[in-house]
């Protein structure tokens, strides 16, 4: 991959307003990891680091990243395995972008809309592959056998869990009406499985006990399901500019959004017959969607996302006390309360 400058945000910028710029540093130290050389460029290589200078967010190596901090006082060790964890969530991207048919990604033409659907997948597969680079660092830096297998099989086993979330929720989708129970196992399968084996894994490597290690996996699991709520919610009342991605998605592929499934759950008759008439359309009128959050906002749907979103992030936050009190500690505690103000 190419060599490119760092892109930590600029104080008084939107980056830095939503990332307190103590959290910042941790993700500029992930950007520059995996911007550093690997060699020569191949055209392959190059569309890789095309993908990451677009943007993102980098949640999840920043999670493993203070999740080894919290345990050992440093973070540097964490960062071949933070890489892999991002990896694994770019790849995923990739691939649902082309299952959910969306064609912008970070306020950029998505990338199966940029190479096409041919390279994306060669792009998938080779952010899947390096994965195993970077967790081959471990062994020559000395990791104990014992953990590096942990390692392996934490990644390894989250990122089946994540295909299993987006194979689930194409079934939901099928399905007709979802629970709230089933959503909340999709969430945790799609997103909360990453967030969760990469606070573990940051454990792991930072030399945890095996108590604490769970303690990370139960933090990044309740804040990915917290994140992904908060997900629905944009989808519906947020904005391109700020998330860098298309509205209504979810509407448009009939994918599990809690907040339609609460409204859904508590609409009668005429708000139900109007809100699926929304299903699968590709374009809405103004006035369609203006009257489709009139309802939610009716129904409290919205306000319900919202307090389920808090419910997790709280037992996130709560999990994190299997942590000696710390300012990487206090640095996980800022996220699970700022996950709200996105920035693409
Ligand atoms: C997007 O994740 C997919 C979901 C889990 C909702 P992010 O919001 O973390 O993606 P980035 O920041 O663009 O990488
Ligand atoms: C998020 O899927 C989980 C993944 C495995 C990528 P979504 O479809 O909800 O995410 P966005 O909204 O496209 O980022
Ligand atoms: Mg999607
Ligand atoms: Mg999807």
């Amino acid at each position: 991959m190419e060599q490119r400058s760092s892109r930590a945000a600029e104080p008084g910028t939107e980056a830095a307003q939503a990332w307190p710029m103590d959290v910042e540093k941790y993700r500029a130290a992930v950007d520059a990891y995996l911007t550093t050389s690997k060699g020569k460029p191949t055209p392959l290589s190059k569309a890789i680091a095309e993908i990451f200078e677009g943007g993102g967010k980098r949640l999840r190596p920043v999670i493993a990243l203070l999740a080894c901090e919290a345990t050992s006082g440093s973070f540097e060790k964490a960062l071949p395995i933070a890489a892999a964890f991002e990896l694994a969530h770019s790849a995923s991207l990739v691939q649902d972008d082309i299952i959910d048919e969306s064609s912008t990604r970070h306020g950029e033409a998505a990338t199966h809309k940029k190479f096409g659907a041919i390279r994306a997948i060669l792009i998938s597969d080779m952010m899947i592959f390096e994965i195993f680079s970077e967790l081959a660092k471990y062994g020559d830096a000395g990791l104990p056998q014992r953990k590096l297998a942990k390692l392996a099989s934490l990644i390894g086993d989250s990122a089946k869990l994540a295909a299993e979330g987006e194979f689930f929720e194409m079934g939901l989708a099928e399905k007709g009406s979802v629970t709230e129970e089933e959503y909340v196992k999709l969430a945790e399968l799609k997103t909360g499985a990453l967030f969760a084996a990469a606070a573990a894994c940051g454990a792991v490597v930072g030399g945890a006990t095996a108590k604490q290690v769970q303690s990370a996996y139960e933090f990044g699991r309740n804040l990915g399901v917290s994140f992904q709520v908060k997900d629905d919610i944009l989808d519906i009342v947020g904005s391109e500019e700020a998330t860098g991605k298309p509205l209504f998605k979810d509407l448009q592929n009939n994918a599990s959004n809690l907040v339609l499934i609460h409204a859904l759950a508590s609409s009668d008759p005429y708000q139900k017959a109007a809100i699926n008439s929304m299903i699968y359309k590709k374009y809405f009128a103004i006035q369609e969607v203006e009257t489709l959050k009139h309802t939610l906002e009716q129904l409290g749907s919205i306000s319900h996302a919202n307090e389920v979103e808090k419910s997790y992030a709280d037992k996130a936050k709560r999990a994190l006390m299997a942590f000696p009190e710390s300012e990487a500690r206090m640095r996980l505690e800022l996220l699970t309360e700022g996950l709200g103000s996105r920035i693409k």
